[in-house]
C-alpha cells in the first residue's frame, strides 16, 4: 500500500516535470534579451497563459523590484523578487547574458544582483504558468530557477526544500526583509521563528511541526495540498489543504510582515468577487504565540503591545505616553524617564499613572508584591525610579522596569508611569505622524480573547499564597516564576466531600467513568456538583495534580468552574459549581416544547466561545475530546457552560470516547481517532460541527428510526439539502428559524466545515467564532466526505 503511494508519487512528480518542460517550451526568452526599469514602461516576460510576468515593479517612487507577479488579478500581486533588500532605480537593467546568466545591472553598471546556474549551458528563459522563472539548457533541462531561491510565498509546484527560508516581509508595504522566517531548517524541524532583526540570529521558535530526524521536503502540490513529506515520499504531517477545490482558485502560502504563515486563495471564476482570502494560518495566535521573555520585546517590539484583530491578524499599539519608534523597534517614552540620581526622590513628585484595562505586559517583573492594596502599590511604583509600568491584580503589584516585553491584551489593570507636565514636548524622535498613531492606538480593539481573566496574574498570585503559606509580610521577588501544579482552588479530605454530598445518596448522573451527586457546601450552603472519578489511570497522581491545577486556571462564563477537588487514598474528586438547568442533550432534544431558535443561536454561539477559550487561551491549550450536547450545561439563565474539560488526560485511553455510543454512527467523534492520525484541536471542531447541526435541527445526529432513510444520519442529510439549497427542510415546522434562514445558512455553512473527514480543512475555533458572528464570509463548504487518506 505504501509503496503504492511512493511509486503515484514518483509518477506524479515525473509527469508534471515533463508538464513543465512543455509549458517551458511555449515562449522563451532568448539570450542577449533584456528589460529595462522605467515608470513608462510595461516591458515584461509572461507566462503562456498571461498569468505570471517577470520584470520590474516599481514600489515607491523611482524605486523598482525585478520581481514575479500575478499579472492577471487586480492587485498584481507579488510572489518573487530578486533585490527586495535593494531597490533599483529607473534606467537599471535585466538582461540574460550572451553566457546564460540573468543579471540586474543598475543604471551606473553596479551588479546589483545575478543568478548563479548550475554548470551547463542556458538556451533560454522562461516564464512558467507556475509562476517558476526558469533558465534551460536546450534540452529543456532546468540549471537555474526561481522557485529555488523564495522570498516570502510558496506557490503551487512548489518545494520547500531543508535549510530554504521564507523571510516575511518588512510591512505590508515595504517588502525588504523582516523579522520573520519560515524554514525547513536542516534537522528536519519545519519552524516559525523570529530573528534578532536586522541580524539573522534566531530568537523565539514560535511555530514547530515538531519533526526533528523526519521532515525532508514541504511540498506545495497542485492540488492546494501542502505537506511536510519524509524522505521516502510519504505524507509526515499535512500543512494546510483546500482538497476537492483547488482547480477553483489561485493559491499562495505567504510568511506575511505579521509573522503569521497565510494560505491565501483568489477564485478564478469571474462572478465571485476577485480577492484574496484566507484559507487557513499559523499560529492562530500570534501575540500570544511569540513569547520573546528571554531576549527581544515579542511580536510588536518593547513598550508595545500587541492585539489580534479578525482573522488572525495583529495590529502593534504603543500604550499612552509612548510612541511608536518605527518599525520592530516597538515604542519609546515620551517623556523624560525617573531619575535615579539623588535627585530621585524629588523627582518623584512629578509622575502620574495613565491606566489601561485588558492590557498586560506579563514577563520581565523586577518585583512582586502580595497581599497590598492598589494605592501602595502606586505609591511604591511612584518612589522607585527603576519602575516603568505596574500591573495590578487580585492584590498582587507585580513592577516593572524598562523595556518591557510581550505586551498583549488580557484582562487585567496595566498602570503606566509618565511623567506629569511633560517637558518633552520637541523629542526629536516624536514624528507628528508618530502621535498622531500613539493616541489613536489608545482604544483597546476588543478581541476574542478578552475571555483569559488574570491568568498570569492568577498564576503567579497562587504561586506565592502555595509557597508562603499564611506568610502576611510583602515580599520582594526577582525575576518571574511561573510553577505549574499549584491550585487557586480549595483541596477537600474525603470526609468533607462525602458530608458535602451527603453520602453520595443523590446521584445526579453518572458516565463510563464517573458518578456525580449533588451536595452543599458546608461553609457556605453553596450547592454543589461532586463528581467521583472511578477508572483513573493508575500511577496517575502527578497527572492528577496537574490537570486539576490546569483545569483550576480556566475561567471563562462558559466553562463550569472547578470549586474544588478531593485527592485521598484512592478517591479523585472534583466538585464543580451545581447547574440547575441540568444538560443540553435533556433540554435540546425534549419532545416539546421545542427549544426556541433564538436560544439555541445563543447557545451555539456560547459554547463555539467555551471552546475556543480551552483551545487558545489556557497556558496549556485544552482538547477537550468529548465535546457533545450530555458534556454542556445549562445556567439558570440557559447561557451553556462546558463540562468535563481537561478530564481527557486523566481517563484510560479507550474511555476518553465512548465508542459504543457511535457504533455504526457518525456520533460526535472525529475520523481521526479511528485513523490513527494526530489528535488536536480539530477533533473538538469536529464534535462542535456535529452539536451545531442538532441545536440547529433539534435533532439527535443520528436517528435509526425516522421514515426516510436519507436522513438517519443528521451530518449527511444536512450536506445534502445544503447542496441542493433546500435548508428549510431541516427546519420543517420550526417557524422561528424558517424566519431567520440567513442565520440558519451561515450556522449550518459553518457546520459544515466543522464536520471535513480532513482535519486540516476545518477552521480554528476563533474562525468558527468570526463565522457565525457574520464577522466573516463562509466560503461554500466542500463535501464533508470528500477525504480519501
Ligand atoms: C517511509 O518511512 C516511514 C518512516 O520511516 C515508514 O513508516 C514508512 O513505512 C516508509 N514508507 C515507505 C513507502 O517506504
Ligand atoms: C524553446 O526552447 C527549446 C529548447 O531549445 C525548444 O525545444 C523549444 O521548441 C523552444 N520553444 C519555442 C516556442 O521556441
Ligand atoms: C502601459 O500600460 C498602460 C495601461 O495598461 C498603458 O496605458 C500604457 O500606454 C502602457 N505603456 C506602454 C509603454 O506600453
Ligand atoms: C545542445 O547543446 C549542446 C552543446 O551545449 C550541443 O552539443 C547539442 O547539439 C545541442 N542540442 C540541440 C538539440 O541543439
Ligand atoms: C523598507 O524598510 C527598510 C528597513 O527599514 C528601509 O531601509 C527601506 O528604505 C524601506 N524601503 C522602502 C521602499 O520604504
Ligand atoms: C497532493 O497531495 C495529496 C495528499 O495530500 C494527494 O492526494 C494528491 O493526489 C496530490 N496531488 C497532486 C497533483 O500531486
Ligand atoms: C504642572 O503644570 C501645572 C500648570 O501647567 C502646574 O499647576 C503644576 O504645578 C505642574 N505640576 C508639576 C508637578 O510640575
Amino acid at each position: 500500500m505504501a509503496s503504492c503511494r511512493m511509486l503515484l508519487l514518483i509518477i506524479i512528480i515525473i509527469s508534471s516535470t515533463i508538464v513543465k518542460g512543455q509549458e517551458s517550451s511555449n515562449r522563451n526568452v532568448t539570450l542577449r534579451s533584456s528589460i529595462v526599469a522605467n515608470s513608462d514602461s510595461n516591458s515584461t516576460w509572461t507566462s503562456p497563459s498571461g498569468e505570471f510576468a517577470f520584470g520590474f515593479r516599481e514600489v515607491s517612487p523611482g524605486a523598482f523590484l525585478l520581481a514575479i507577479w500575478f499579472d492577471q488579478l487586480t492587485d498584481k500581486t507579488l510572489v518573487w523578487s530578486a533585490n527586495r533588500d535593494e531597490p533599483v532605480p529607473a534606467g537599471s537593467t535585466v538582461q540574460l547574458s550572451a553566457d546564460g546568466a540573468l543579471e540586474l545591472v543598475d543604471q551606473t553598471g553596479n551588479r546589483v544582483w545575478s543568478s548563479q546556474a548550475r554548470p551547463g549551458t542556458v538556451a533560454y528563459a522562461a516564464m512558467l504558468d507556475t509562476g517558476n522563472l526558469v533558465l534551460a539548457s536546450n534540452t529543456s533541462a532546468i540549471l537555474w530557477q526561481s522557485f529555488d531561491s523564495p522570498t516570502d510565498t510558496l506557490l503551487p509546484t512548489q518545494v520547500l526544500n531543508r535549510q530554504s527560508v521564507l523571510y516575511s516581509s518588512f510591512s505590508a508595504t515595504n517588502f525588504s526583509r523582516g523579522k520573520f522566517k519560515f524554514t525547513l531548517q536542516a534537522d528536519g524541524n519545519l519552524v516559525l521563528v523570529t530573528r534578532s532583526y536586522p541580524s539573522d540570529e534566531n530568537v523565539n521558535t514560535y511555530w514547530s511541526s515538531d519533526t526533528v530526524q523526519t521532515g525532508f521536503q514541504l511540498i506545495f502540490n497542485n492540488s492546494g495540498n501542502i505537506n511536510l513529506i519524509r524522505q521516502n515520499g510519504t505524507i509526515l504531517r499535512p500543512l494546510f489543504n483546500i482538497g476537492s477545490l483547488a482547480g477553483q482558485f489561485h493559491q499562495r502560502l505567504v510568511l506575511e510582515h505579521d509573522g503569521v504563515l497565510r494560505h491565501y486563495v483568489y477564485p478564478k471564476s469571474a462572478d465571485s468577487s476577485p480577492a484574496w482570502s484566507v484559507r487557513n494560518f499559523e499560529p492562530s495566535n500570534i501575540c500570544r504565540a511569540i513569547r520573546e521573555d528571554a531576549m527581544g520585546g515579542g511580536p510588536c517590539g518593547f513598550n508595545s503591545y500587541c492585539s489580534i484583530t479578525v482573522d488572525g491578524r495583529s495590529s502593534c499599539h504603543c500604550p499612552s505616553g509612548y510612541y511608536p519608534r518605527g518599525g520592530f523597534s516597538g515604542c519609546a517614552p515620551e517623556f523624560v524617564q525617573h531619575r535615579c540620581d539623588h535627585q530621585q526622590a524629588q523627582d518623584a513628585q512629578s509622575f502620574t499613572f495613565n491606566e489601561m484595562s485588558g492590557v498586560n505586559w506579563p514577563f520581565k517583573d523586577y518585583a512582586i508584591f502580595r497581599d497590598v492594596g492598589e494605592a501602595w502599590c502606586r505609591q511604591s511604583c511612584l518612589s522607585d525610579c527603576l519602575c516603568a509600568l505596574v500591573i495590578y491584580s487580585n492584590r498582587v503589584c507585580f513592577m516593572k522596569p524598562q523595556p518591557f516585553s510581550n505586551g498583549r491584551e488580557e484582562s487585567g489593570k496595566a498602570l503606566i508611569k509618565v511623567r506629569m507636565n511633560n517637558t518633552l514636548t520637541s523629542n526629536p524622535g516624536t514624528t507628528a505622524s508618530g502621535r498622531e498613531s500613539s493616541s489613536t492606538t489608545l482604544t483597546i480593539t476588543l478581541s476574542v480573547l478578552l475571555g483569559c481573566a488574570g491568568l498570569l496574574f492568577l498564576l503567579s498570585s497562587f504561586f506565592f499564597v502555595f509557597y508562603l503559606k499564611r506568610t502576611k509580610s510583602m515580599m520582594v521577588k526577582r525575576s518571574h516564576v511561573r510553577p505549574a501544579g499549584v491550585s487557586m482552588i480549595s483541596s477537600f479530605s474525603f470526609k468533607e466531600v462525602q458530608e458535602a454530598a451527603n453520602g453520595f445518596n443523590e446521584e445526579l448522573g453518572r458516565g463510563a467513568c464517573s458518578i456525580v451527586d449533588r451536595g452543599t457546601l458546608k461553609n457556605d450552603g453553596k450547592v454543589v456538583a461532586v463528581k467521583k472519578l472511578n477508572k483513573i489511570l493508575e500511577q496517575a497522581d502527578d497527572e492528577f495534580k496537574a490537570e486539576v491545577s490546569s483545569i483550576s486556571r480556566t475561567n471563562h462564563k462558559n466553562l463550569v468552574q472547578l470549586l474544588g477537588y478531593c485527592d485521598e487514598g484512592q478517591n479523585r474528586i472534583l466538585v464543580y459549581e451545581f447547574m440547575t438547568n441540568g444538560s443540553l442533550a435533556t433540554f435540546l432534544f425534549q419532545k416539546s416544547p421545542r427549544p426556541s431558535w433564538y436560544t439555541r443561536v445563543q447557545i451555539a454561539f456560547a459554547i463555539a466561545r467555551g471552546i475556543c477559550y480551552l483551545h487558545e487561551d489556557c497556558s496549556v491549550p485544552i482538547i477537550h475530546c468529548d465535546i457533545k450536547p450530555q458534556n454542556v450545561l445549562l445556567d439558570e439563565t440557559f447561557a451553556p457552560k462546558i463540562a468535563d474539560f481537561g478530564l481527557a488526560k486523566l481517563l484510560k485511553a479507550d474511555q476518553t470516547r465512548t465508542i459504543t455510543g457511535i457504533r455504526g454512527t457518525k456520533g460526535y467523534v472525529a475520523p481521526e481517532w479511528f485513523r490513527n492520525m494526530p489528535i488536536t484541536v480539530k477533533v473538538d471542531v469536529y464534535s462542535f460541527g456535529i452539536m451545531l447541526l442538532e441545536l440547529m435541527c433539534c435533532r439527535r445526529s443520528y436517528e435509526p428510526d425516522v421514515e426516510d432513510e436519507g436522513e438517519a444520519v443528521l451530518a449527511d442529510w444536512a450536506y445534502d439539502c445544503y447542496q441542493q439549497g433546500a435548508l428549510d427542510l431541516l427546519v420543517v415546522g420550526d417557524e422561528e428559524a424558517r424566519s431567520d434562514m440567513k442565520t440558519l445558512e451561515i450556522y449550518v455553512k459553518t457546520a459544515i466545515w466543522c464536520i471535513q473527514e480532513d482535519p486540516t480543512l476545518r477552521p480554528h475555533m476563533n474562525i468558527v467564532m468570526h463565522m457565525l458572528q457574520g464577522s466573516m464570509q463562509v466560503p461554500t463548504p466542500p463535501d464533508p466526505t470528500a477525504f480519501i487518506h
